[in-house]
């Protein structure tokens, strides 16, 4: 099945020749789906955007187009508006035979892409032996929704932990566990911590305020990276307990991911250097080795220098970029690269970026894209704190959602007057909780800061996880009710679209792909969230003016087949979202 919007296209654009000639081939037909469903279902604005190229009037344009537009098995006949705009109304036959091709297919109409592009997708990316916090959550949320969604699109996408687990940090670090875990590296057992972040603080004051201390951490740093094996046992370790605590979050969120920190490209970093040096990019300030950015001034309003290697020999969080990003290119045969960080990284990246151009290192067709989101705000729209003012624990907020969640569902249940087991009951709070979570944070226009509202997120009415559930659970109760097995229409079923209702979700239903097509452009799953709140509606205002098991035949059919292809819909789209559906809740 060939997206509507695409066949659309392309009539256009054999109007556009047939009418004006070839000179006209390739032109974009600027059609888009109609604001208003008054004026039909598409519109095109080409003519308008020709007016100085043809030297006609709009409307003469649109009229020419129009009579060599051959669209009569996708749409009643065109209609021109005000100056020019070329109007498109679907065909209910057309409308009727595109779902029953949807029905019949296990991939909901969407054909998997022809050219996939190997895709790296940089996401989460926490540090070690610092806890992750709500950014490294976003990150690692909308990353997942967007591998999820590339993946289903057919793309070859390779999902990538940057972590940050190399650098002078853990000179302080190990100095520390030497100090205070003195057992530690030399007992085979796994040695228990605790509180990674409090481990963190009590190294990081350490470091702070005793000189001695200081210089110990920093012959830790030269030590390590000179390859000491006790250096190196001790960084492993502090590696591996970081790990689990991650993990743990990992798999309460479903996340699947590769770990390759940055310590991974450490002994890449040498051939960075020399080969900017070869390039003639590097100059020499203050003893350290930098490139002069272009269109970066610092205070003063000279170029700002990217340090690549300092003047102690260290190398910067920037380096192991360059050095990422080209191994990336080179041994990964990646095309399309994804770095989902806040928004406060941008400049980082467009730095990166600017020297590995210059540095020749990136084809032309390869694409970088940073995928910035904004900043999670508690409900008086400061930084998400706890209320004594410490960073929140991810484990915590998680477990708090699930826990607001359970509450939530047993009063439900006592006023339903309904029995269920503990099994249910945990399982319906996980899901709920987990969902809204990630639902609350993907909804949102991800460039913009967003507030932190258990109680919004948790409601079961509005743009909200909680909302989509009971959409989809409502619909299972339909077939649960009427003793159907909804997924035995497979194929060849009546379809009849009468009610305005009816034809509203049909419609709706159909623009699936359209919405993924959207986001694998412009990566921004909140478009998917949007699709699926409105199709939630569009189903709960067919299913409150159409009766479907009381139906006579064949409304009764087609009435159920819609509203099996809706939960098809919400279950596919959760599911590239990370959300899992429930039968019942
Ligand atoms: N570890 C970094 C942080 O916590 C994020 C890394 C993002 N990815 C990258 N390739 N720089 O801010």
């Amino acid at each position: 099945m060939n997206s509507t919007i695409a066949q659309l296209k392309e009539r256009f654009e054999q109007a556009l020749v047939a009418a004006f000639g070839d000179e006209l081939a390739g032109t974009d037909p600027i059609l888009v789906p109609a604001s208003n469903p008054k004026f039909g279902d598409y519109q095109s604005n080409v003519a308008m955007s020709l007016t100085k190229r043809l030297g006609k009037p709009p409307r003469a344009i649109a009229e020419a187009i129009v009579q060599n537009l051959e669209v009569s098995d996708l749409c009643e006949p065109p209609t021109i508006a005000g100056p020019g705009f070329i109007n498109l109304n679907l065909k209910l036959t057309y409308l009727e035979q595109q779902l029953r091709q949807m029905q019949a297919d296990a991939r909901l109409g969407i054909p998997p892409l022809k050219q996939p592009k190997r895709t790296i997708v940089d996401f989460s990316s926490p540090n070690i032996a610092k806890e992750m916090h709500v950014g490294h959550l976003r990150s690692t949320i909308i990353g997942d929704s967007i591998a999820r969604i590339l993946e289903f699109l057919g793309h070859d996408v390779l999902r990538i932990n940057h972590l940050g687990d190399w650098g002078t940090q853990f000179g302080m670090l190990i100095t520390h566990l030497k100090q205070a875990y003195p057992d530690a590296l030399t007992t085979a057992n796994a040695l228990a911590l605790g509180d990674l972040t409090t481990f963190y603080k009590q190294a990081k004051q350490r470091f702070d305020e005793d000189e001695q201390f200081r210089e110990q951490s920093r012959l830790e740093v030269v030590a390590l990276q000179a390859g000491n094996q006790e250096s190196l046992r001790a960084w492993h370790l502090l590696c591996e307990q970081s790990f689990l605590a991650f993990q743990e979050i990992y798999d309460l969120l479903d996340i699947c991911i590769t770990n390759r920190g940055e310590s991974f490209y450490n002994p890449l970093l040498p051939a960075v250097v020399e080969d900017l040096e070869a390039a003639g990019l590097l100059v020499e300030d203050q003893g350290a080795k930098c490139v002069f950015l272009d269109g970066f001034t610092n205070k003063e309003g000279n170029p700002l220098p990217l340090i690549i290697q300092k003047s102690d020999g260290g190398y910067n969080y920037a380096t192991t970029d360059l050095a990422a990003l080209r191994y990336r290119i080179q041994q990964d045969h990646a095309e399309r690269i994804i770095y989902v960080t806040d928004a406060g990284q941008a400049n980082h990246f467009m730095q990166v970026w600017q020297v590995a151009r210059r540095a020749n290192w990136i084809p032309d067709s390869v694409e970088l894209v940073h995928v910035p989101f904004g900043v999670v705000q508690g409900e008086d729209g400061k930084k998400f704190k706890t209320r004594s003012g410490d960073t929140v624990r991810l484990k915590d907020l998680l477990d708090e959602a699930v826990s607001r969640a359970r509450t939530d569902l047993e009063t439900r249940l006592q006023e339903e007057g309904r029995q269920e087991s503990e099994e249910f009951k945990s399982h319906v709070a996980e899901v709920v909780g987990i969902s809204a979570v990630k639902y609350a944070d993907l909804s949102q226009n991800r460039t913009s800061n967003y507030i932190f509202s258990y109680d919004k997120m948790l409601s079961l009415q509005g743009n909200t996880a909680p909302y989509l559930l009971y959409a989809y659970v409502r619909i299972q109760g339909i077939s649960r009710k009427g003793g159907i097995d909804l997924s035995q229409f497979a194929t060849d079923c009546p379809i009849v679209l009468q009610e305005e209702t009816e034809l509203a979700l049909a419609k709706h239903l159909l623009s699936f792909d359209e919405v993924l097509s959207a986001i694998e452009e412009d990566l921004m799953p909140n478009r998917l969230c949007q699709y699926l709140f409105e199709l939630s509606q569009k189903f709960n205002q067919f299913y409150d003016r159409c009766p479907v098991l009381q139906a006579e035949e064949p409304q009764r059919t087609s009435r159920l087949v819609l509203s099996h292809l809706t939960a098809r819909t919400l279950k596919q789209g959760l599911a590239l979202l990370g959300i899992a559906v429930l039968e019942r809740m």
